[in-house]
């Protein structure tokens, strides 16, 4: 597929995009020639089966991990020949993610892990930043926790910790991996909440790694990988269609 570098629309994207890990008979092929983009200021639940390469696909588009084949944008920018400074600048400014283990440093309180992005960009939140990140921090219930370090949260508060860090400076681009695997119900449809108004009130692009087809269903576009390949990809959907989609899918398998 020719993707050309002016196309303003998306946001992300990859392109004949292959990962293997490991050699010889250990290699295991995570992704197969897949090409997508993310586009801009739209809301994409990526779904497929454990082990089909989603939370891989969400690493390479965002320059945290390196493709085996094809090539990488993030906005007009190829990503696969940048240095590695020039990657890390790029992403600290243009990418929040959430990654399915939360990542948070575990010397610094939860405040200190939300500023971390603006500390290592070495500039501190401006007013209205910081006004956002005190309504995330209420809105998500971590005000009483703000001084706590993350071994003294639950699973759910580490989870929710992650998601402002990713939110608090409004990257033009968030990669969530499952943000709401371990939050209850009405935690969990507050986060999907906030995600889908990232995309249609301030114009940032979301792409979530879900296996609950509820949280799908706050997606504007769902994306299905099976064994490393794109299987399907539809717009907004009901809970009900993804649930029927899945098994069909596992039919399939
Ligand atoms: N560092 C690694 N070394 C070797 N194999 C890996 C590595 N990371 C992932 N894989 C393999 O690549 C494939 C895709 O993994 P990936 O983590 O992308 O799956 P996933 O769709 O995110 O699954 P899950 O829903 O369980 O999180 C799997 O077969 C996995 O075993
Ligand atoms: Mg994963």
């Amino acid at each position: 597929m020719q993707i050309s570098p002016g196309d303003i629309g998306l946001v992300a994207r990859v392109a004949q995009l292959t990962k293997s890990y490991g050699t010889g008979s250990a290699a295991v092929t995570a992704l197969d020639d897949v090409s997508i983009g993310i586009r801009r200021a739209q809301f994409t639940a990526i779904m497929g089966p454990s082990g089909s390469g989603k939370s891989t696909l969400m690493h390479i588009m965002a320059g945290l991990d390196n493709a085996s084949s094809g090539r990488v944008w993030i906005g007009d920018t190829e990503i696969t020949s940048l240095r590695d400074t020039q990657l890390t600048t790029l992403r600290r400014r243009r990418v929040g993610f959430v990654f399915q283990s939360f990542n948070l440093v575990p010397t610094l309180d939860v405040l200190g892990n939300i500023l971390l992005p603006f500390e290592l960009d070495g500039r501190p939140p401006s007013a209205e930043e910081h006004r956002w990140i005190d309504q995330l921090i209420d809105t998500l219930g971590l005000r009483d926790r703000i001084r706590h370090r993350p071994h003294e949260l639950s699973g759910g508060q580490q989870q929710r910790v992650a998601i402002v860090r990713a939110l608090g400076a409004r990257p033009d681009l968030v990669f969530a991996d499952e943000p709401t695997g371990n939050l209850d119900s009405r935690t969990g449809r507050e986060v999907l909440a906030l995600l889908a108004s990232a995309a249609s009130d301030y114009g940032q692009s979301i792409a979530m790694v879900t296996h609950d087809p509820v949280a799908a269903s706050f997606a504007e576009r769902i994306v299905f990988l099976a064994d490393g390949h794109i299987v399907e990809d539809r717009g907004r959907s009901t809970a009900s269609e993804i649930s029927q989609y899945m098994l069909g899918m596992e039919g399939v398998a």
